[in-house]
């Protein structure tokens, strides 16, 4: 059975065909073209395939097809505004924080949503949210630096956090 959902994509109309319980990650790499998101584990444990519907991070690979009618939905193609990367894309590639290309996606995506709650995160909250973003040869110390950077950036610039001590003030 197919069914057409109708949701916004990266701030942009769109509609998909499809059963209702197709994995929005197949759909998304599969019919809508876009590979940003990657397939890890395929159970919900990497982090890999991280979207934001309706601006929380999920894993796309449990969220059946008919759960995205009438949500909203952010991939990794639209974190960047246009052309231009975003200020947390560019710490990521000069903080060494982009390491691979099967988990940077995902923990970008995840590292936004914790962005739009907490502008200028405590490393503690850092270590929450990636905490299901999985990275089996690098590691975190990177990611967290860079992280460190925007936040030092965004203090300076005079952006308030309630909790703000900066990411190095567990
Ligand atoms: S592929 Fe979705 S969480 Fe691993
Ligand atoms: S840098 Fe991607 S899995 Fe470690």
């Amino acid at each position: 059975m197919s069914t057409k959902y109708r949701f916004t994509l990266n701030g942009q109309p769109a509609e998909v065909a499809g059963p209702p319980m197709a994995r929005l990650l197949d759909v998304l790499r599969r019919d809508l073209g876009l590979t940003g998101s990657k397939e890890g584990c395929g159970e919900g444990e990497c982090g890999a395939c991280t979207v934001l519907l309706n601006h929380e991070a999920v894993c796309s690979c449990l969220v059946p097809l008919f759960q995205v009618e009438g949500a909203s939905i952010t991939t990794i193609e639209g974190i960047s505004a246009g052309d231009e990367v975003s200020e947390l894309q560019r710490v990521f590639a000069t903080e060494g924080g982009a390491q691979c290309g099967a988990c940077t996606p995902g923990m970008i995506v995840t590292i936004r949503a914790l962005l739009d709650r907490h502008p200028t995160p405590t490393r503690a909250q850092v270590r929450e949210y990636v905490s299901g973003t999985l990275c089996r040869c690098t590691g975190y110390e990177r990611i967290f630096r860079a992280i460190e950077v925007l936040t030092d950036q965004r203090l300076a610039e005079g952006v308030a956090s309630p909790s703000a001590k900066g990411v190095s003030g567990e």
